[in-house]
This record gives structure tokens, sequence and C-alpha cells, in this order.
């Protein structure tokens, strides 16, 4: 059978690499990997297709940026062309970015049949794109693949047949523990390398591109003044999107950035700004982070199964059981609450977690025998 597995965005990425991987090897499947361009520095792209060891995409799409609605109509218009040329008898599409609903748009309309990875999860909150995104592509899945039991509940309970819901863990940490198993220093690069040198005790490690965090001024002030007060106290290492980067000097806030060091010396403390980072240079960093800041999806997990404390600076969460466990806090923009929960988390005073049910590095070995159930193999 031929699949087509989808990925447009950085998040997309980490999920495609074990899925290809475990998808590869069965003799079931031709798997054509299509890359919508969503993505397209090298920082939030290219790196990431050398580093998880993921093959060249059969198709780029090189759609880049632009609203939302110009943005999946170009994934839509360009998908459709190569599914009406290379006729596809599944597509995948993996996360809640736009791709995600435009590439499975397409599919349904096609015949094709529609698997979608890290299906079921929900924020509740309909201001966030990827909510829409979320919803939207699960009205339409005819195979979903969820990473928690949560999300398959959230399913079952809005009328979708429980015997096309599978439960099989979380391709990302699948990801996560393979490029663990394969970090060495040789593979980070030296200015990473250098800045953890320099950094003597504990860290802080930052991401924040939401826009309900950076494209207002007011809000984005206040979470650079809070996160700049933590700064006093411990580094915080911010590799910054480039909706962040350009949003901070558009609103005249480069103030509250530092420069990593480039020669070493000893740092205790800044709001240190750097461009995204590579997987494998930003695991090396927030893998030993005493705590993880962030408004990230994936990051929110990734931190669960390697039990790091994570404060989420979001008002609530698509992945509750990473809250359950105990090892993330949701806070919102509250940034007192950061401020205070963050020192917590630095004086050691966080509840241990356990690591969620079948988040075990096999997730893209069992979608992978799934199908091929599918496919009466
Ligand atoms: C997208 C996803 C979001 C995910 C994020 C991860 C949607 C709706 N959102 O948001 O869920 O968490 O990716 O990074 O799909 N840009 C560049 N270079 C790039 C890509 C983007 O400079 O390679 C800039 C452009 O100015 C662009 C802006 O970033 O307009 C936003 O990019 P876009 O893909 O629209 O959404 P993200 O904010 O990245």
């Amino acid at each position: 059978k031929k699949i087509f597995v989808v990925a447009g965005a950085r998040p997309n990425f980490m999920k495609i690499a074990p899925i290809v991987r475990a998808m590869d090897a069965s003799p079931a499947f031709e798997t054509v990997i299509v890359h919508t361009g969503q993505h397209y520095d090298h920082n939030m792209s290219g790196s990431f297709f050398a580093e998880l060891g993921i093959r060249r995409p059969d198709h780029n799409l090189e759609v880049g940026s632009g609203t939302h609605a110009f943005q999946t109509a170009s994934v839509m218009m360009k998908f459709e062309e190569i599914c009406l040329t290379d006729r596809p008898d599944y597509v995948m599409v993996v996360g809640d970015v736009n791709s995600t609903i435009a590439a499975g748009l397409v599919a349904k309309k096609l015949g094709a049949s529609l698997i979608h990875v890290e299906a079921g999860l929900r924020s509740g909150d309909r201001l966030m794109p990827e909510e829409i995104n979320r919803l939207a592509t699960d009205a339409i899945t005819d195979i979903f693949f969820t990473t928690e039991k949560g999300a398959t509940a959230n399913l079952v309970s809005t009328g979708c047949d429980p015997g096309r819901v599978h439960f099989v863990g979380n391709v990302m940490i699948d990801n996560l523990f393979y490029q663990l198993g394969r970090l060495e220093a040789s593979a980070v690069s030296g200015e990473v390398a250098t800045l953890k040198q320099s950094i003597r005790g504990n860290y802080i490690c930052l991401t924040m591109h939401r826009p309900s965090n950076v494209d207002n001024p007011e809000v984005l002030e206040a979470m650079l003044a809070a996160l700049g007060d933590l700064a006093g106290e411990v580094p915080v290492i911010f590799p910054c999107h480039p909706r962040s980067r350009k949003n901070i000097t558009r609103f005249g806030l480069d103030g509250y950035l530092s420069e990593p060091p480039i020669n070493g010396g000893t740092v205790k403390e800044g709001l240190l700004c750097m461009p995204p980072l590579g997987y494998n240079d930003f695991l090396y960093l927030w893998k030993d982070a005493a705590l993880v800041i962030t408004d990230s999806g994936g990051l929110q997990e990734e931190t669960t199964a390697l039990e790091i404390p994570c404060i989420t600076i979001r008002e609530n969460t698509e992945r509750p059981v990473t809250v359950e466990v105990g090892s993330n806090l949701i806070v919102g923009s509250d940034g007192e609450r950061l401020k205070a929960e963050s020192l917590k988390a630095l004086s050691g005073r966080w509840k241990p977690c356990t690591v969620p049910e079948l988040w075990d590095g096999h997730a893209g070995e069992r979608i992978t025998s799934v199908l091929e159930g599918a496919c009466g193999i």
C-alpha cells in the first residue's frame, strides 16, 4: 500500500522520524514523505531532517509563511496536485499544525484513508489555531492513534467508533529516547557546548512562541519582565522562535535580552537569547536544566518523559496527562505566579512524577503493526 506521511512544521519532524523508520522496515508499505514547507529556515526545518535521521522528503511543497488561510490553502492546492499524480492509499498526518488539516482535507476528498497520529488531544480553547486544526482533522479521520487515554476518551465520547481508535503511546518520546541514546558531545555545536560549560549551577531553559504570549506588546513585556527577574537569579537559556524574535524587536523589548557568552567564562545570570537550536543542541541543554518554562506542546511531554519540572505559560493544555503525573504545572500568563512557582522548582520542591503509560519508545512500531493489520498482513 502506498502511504503519504506529511510533515510541515518543526514539531511534526520529531513525530514522523520514528514512524518512517518503522514503516520503512515493513514490507507492507511504500512510504512517501511529503514536506509541505510550512517551516523553511534551516534552523526550523532542514537541520531536523538531518539530525533526526529522516531521509530526504520525496516531495517539498515549499508553501512558506502567510496568513492561516493562505498557508492552509497553499498546502491544499499543492498537495492535491501530487495526490492526483501519485495516488496514495493512505495519508498520515501528525499533530495539529496548519499542514495537518490542509493535507487531511485533500486526502479525504480524493478518497484516501486518513490516519491522524496524536489524535483526540483537546485544550478546550478554541482561540488556539491548533485546537481548530485538531477538531477539524479528527472530524474526518479514519484511523486514530492516541498518545494518552484521555485522548481516546475524547474521541469515543464524541461518537468515534472505538475500533478505529488505537492507544499506542507517544512517537515524540520514541524520538526523544532514540536521540538521547545517540547524543554525544560531538553531535553538539561548539557554541552550545561552551554555553553549557560556562554555567556552573542551576539553569532554566525557555521556549515561548505562541501568539497568546508574543503577539500582544503588553503581554510579551509582562512575560519578559517576569523572566528577566528570574534570570537575575539563574541563567535562562532562550532559543527564540522567529515569530518571537521579530515581535521582541518590533515592540522595542530587546533590552530584556542578554547575549550568550561566546568565549566561555562563567555565566551566573541573564535571559540568554539565541536563534532556534537544532534538536540535539537543545536536548543537550534542556535535559540537565533544573526547570523548563515553555508554551510548546511537545516539550511538556518530553520533560515529563525525563521527569524534569516543566512550567507551562498557557491557560490550558491539551496534554493533561503531563499535569496528572505531576511534571507539568500550568501558570498562564501570570508573571508573579510564574516567578513564585519557578523559584519553588529551583529550590527542589517539586513532587516526583511517573512516566505515562506506553511512553516507552515503541509507539512507531505499534502504529506500523496496527496499519499492517488494517492492510490484512
Ligand atoms: C506553527 C504551528 C504551531 C507550532 C509552531 C512550532 C500552526 C497553526 N502553528 O506555528 O502549532 O507550535 O509552528 O514552531 O500551524 N517563520 C520563519 N521561518 C520559518 C517558519 C516561520 O521566519 O521557517 C516566521 C514567519 O515570520 C512566520 C512566522 O514565523 O510568519 C510563523 O510561522 P507559522 O508557520 O505561520 O506558525 P508558527 O508560529 O511557527
